[in-house]
């Protein structure tokens, strides 16, 4: 029995792929490669001397996930896939909504069909929308989800609720993560900065010349230094979150979310500063206006995973800006 990682060739995907070889459980990896590249694949292969089944292809082509079905025997499908810029989203809705429900609508299908009965969807933080209160818990009512990306996380949620209500041997998990970041120790797999504007890589490009200064969107926000706080997580702790749940499966029944943050945060220039310690190099920034969409400060509680999933996130932040740094000082072109 394997598992299916759709997604498996992005960031958080490569991360997840490589915890699960790690575990000696059988991966397949279906990635359309739209927003990442085959050669995180390759460094998976190399780093864990095995070789992975993957196949380029989209979750909204039907024929590729019969085709997938029929020939692997899928214990469940973890699925990544999908366009995940907040700010994109507001300017494309459609290319979201087509992408990231149609896709996941027709995965659904194709697993029903398949008869694979077991589900584990990244969500995000986002979803709990602009008026919720930090820290935000899992049973907390979700009051508007503010970009057409956000709403598809949501909207897939409601899908999964409904369908474990329909379908009682359909176990569904949404994994809620709030901000990863970091990178393997290996520094083979990381953050490409060219799929991103998330404001780690942007740092580490203005670290590395690519960029003369930081834009700081919004210095005026009711937080001590007046920049917006984030929930940072490190992305082997996320991945392995991934493998508690596998493991936690047979108690989990019908629909289940789980946040997976640090239940810390973190303000911009907080980042900046522990980044400069870290790397000895000077980040120079300009504050600007607030970002569309930005929320001023959010992180998560995390008592449930850890009482029922017994996942704690090991890395501090340190950490996670020590792993990110040594990617980009050992890959200043990503996979390029
Ligand atoms: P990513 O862009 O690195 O990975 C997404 C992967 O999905 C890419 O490899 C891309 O090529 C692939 N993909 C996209 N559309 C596809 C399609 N139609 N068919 C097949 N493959 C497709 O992003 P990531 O940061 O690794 O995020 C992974 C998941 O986690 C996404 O669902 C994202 O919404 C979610 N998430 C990310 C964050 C974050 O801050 N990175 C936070 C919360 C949730
Ligand atoms: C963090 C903070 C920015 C860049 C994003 C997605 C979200 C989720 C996680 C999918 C914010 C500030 C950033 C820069 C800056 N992904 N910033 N200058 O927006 O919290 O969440 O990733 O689920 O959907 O939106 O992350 O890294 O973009 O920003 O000042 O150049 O850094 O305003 O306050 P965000 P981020």
């Amino acid at each position: 029995m394997a598992i299916l990682v759709t997604g498996g060739a992005g960031y958080i995907g490569s991360h997840v792929v490589l915890a699960l070889l790690e575990q000696n459980i059988d991966v397949i990896v279906l990635d359309n490669l739209s927003h990442s590249s085959r050669k995180s694949i390759n460094r998976i292969e190399k780093l864990i001397d095995k070789k992975i089944i993957f196949i380029e292809g989209d979750i909204r082509n039907r024929k590729c996930l019969r085709n997938l079905f029929s020939i692997h025997n899928i214990f469940a499908v973890i699925h990544l896939a999908a366009l995940k810029s907040v700010g994109e989203s507001i300017f494309n809705s459609l290319e979201y909504y087509n992408n990231n429900i149609s896709g996941t609508i027709l995965l659904l299908e194709e697993m029903r069909i398949a008869k694979i009965l077991n589900f584990i969807f990244s969500s995000s933080a986002t979803i709990y929308g602009a008026d919720a209160l930090s820290p935000y818990t899992e049973n907390m009512t979700i009051s508007g989800t503010t970009s057409p990306y956000s709403t598809s996380k949501l909207i897939i949620e409601l899908f999964m609720q409904h369908l474990s209500k329909v379908e009682p041997a359909f176990t569904g998990i949404a994994l809620r993560y709030f901000n990863p970041i970091g990178a393997h120790e290996s520094s083979e797999i990381g953050e490409d900065s060219s799929f991103t504007s998330n404001l780690l890589p942007c740092i580490a490009q203005v670290a590395t010349g690519k960029m003369d200064k930081l834009i700081i969107f919004g210095n005026d926000y009711n937080t001590p230094d007046g920049t917006a706080q984030r929930d940072y997580i490190h992305v082997v702790d996320l991945a392995k979150g991934h493998i508690r749940i596998l493991n936690n499966l047979p108690k989990i029944k019908g629909y289940k979310a789980y946040n997976l943050g640090s239940g810390k945060c973190f303000s911009v220039l907080e980042i900046i500063k522990i980044f400069e310690k870290i790397s000895g190099k000077k980040i120079p920034y300009e504050f600007k206006l607030r970002r569309v969409g930005d929320l001023p400060s959010f992180w998560a509680d995390i008592s449930l995973a850890k009482n029922e999933l017994n996942w704690f996130p090991k890395y501090n932040i340190k950490d996670m800006i020590c792993d990110m740094w040594n990617w980009y000082l050992k890959n200043p072109n990503g996979f390029l």
